[in-house]
């Protein structure tokens, strides 16, 4: 057991070594701040390191997870994210990418009583009634939990534009695009789903502020 946590250490020594000499500058530059043109709420599960997956480096990604990537309006966690990432940071993108085969998602399609979680798949299971008609409709449970994992991200694209923090970023005609990726584990590919979200205009007339 002892063993299996000091390899993340000597891996790090190893790490540090390899990045020095790539780059002797490589820390110092990064120690200076931080500029990331995106943030990126992805699931919690191990299987999907957002910046291994999307080749990114140190400094480039602000980061936040959770499991199956919730956008849930009282997180004062994800709100704390979102509005350093959009006030302070700037980003130009937020990507929100969920995975097919994802537990959360599939736990929330359940039944089961599984304790303090249930709290909050209980905002996943308002995803599937959302669009119960849809997925109701899709026999094969894989191919039904699939759909779910992607209505999901759509819902969590929506409650990302919902937000003050975003629609203040609009209104100030600062560059802000919301995006809903999903990605597969059976093979590594990232789906775009096409639900950029660009403007106030993108999200329905209830939600808007006027400003
Ligand atoms: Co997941």
């Amino acid at each position: 057991m002892e063993k299996t946590y000091k390899r993340l250490l000597s891996n790090n020594k190893r790490w540090v070594v390899k990045q020095l000499r790539t780059d002797p500058n490589f820390f110092e530059d990064l120690a200076k701040g931080q500029q990331p043109e995106y943030l990126w709420i992805g699931c919690s599960d191990s299987r999907v390191p957002a910046n291994q997956i999307t080749g990114t480096t140190p400094g480039e990604m602000f980061v936040h997870r959770n499991i199956a990537n919730m956008v849930v309006h009282s997180d004062m966690n994800l709100l704390s994210v979102l509005s350093y990432a959009v006030e302070v940071l700037k980003v130009k993108h937020i990507i929100v990418c969920g995975h097919y085969g994802c537990g959360g998602v599939i736990a929330a399609m359940g039944n089961k009583q599984l304790g303090l979680i249930d709290n909050w798949l209980r905002h996943i299971k308002d995803v599937y009634r959302l669009h119960h008609l849809e997925l109701d409709a899709i026999t094969d449970e894989t191919q039904r939990a699939r759909r779910f994992v992607e209505l999901n991200v759509v819902e969590q694209v929506i409650d990302l534009g919902k937000t003050s923090i975003v629609q203040n970023a609009w209104q100030k005609k600062q560059p802000l695009h919301i995006h809903g990726w999903v990605y597969d584990i059976h093979d590594g590919i990232i789906k775009d789903l096409d639900v950029t979200f660009t403007g106030v205009k993108d999200l329905p007339a209830i939600y808007h502020f006027s400003h």
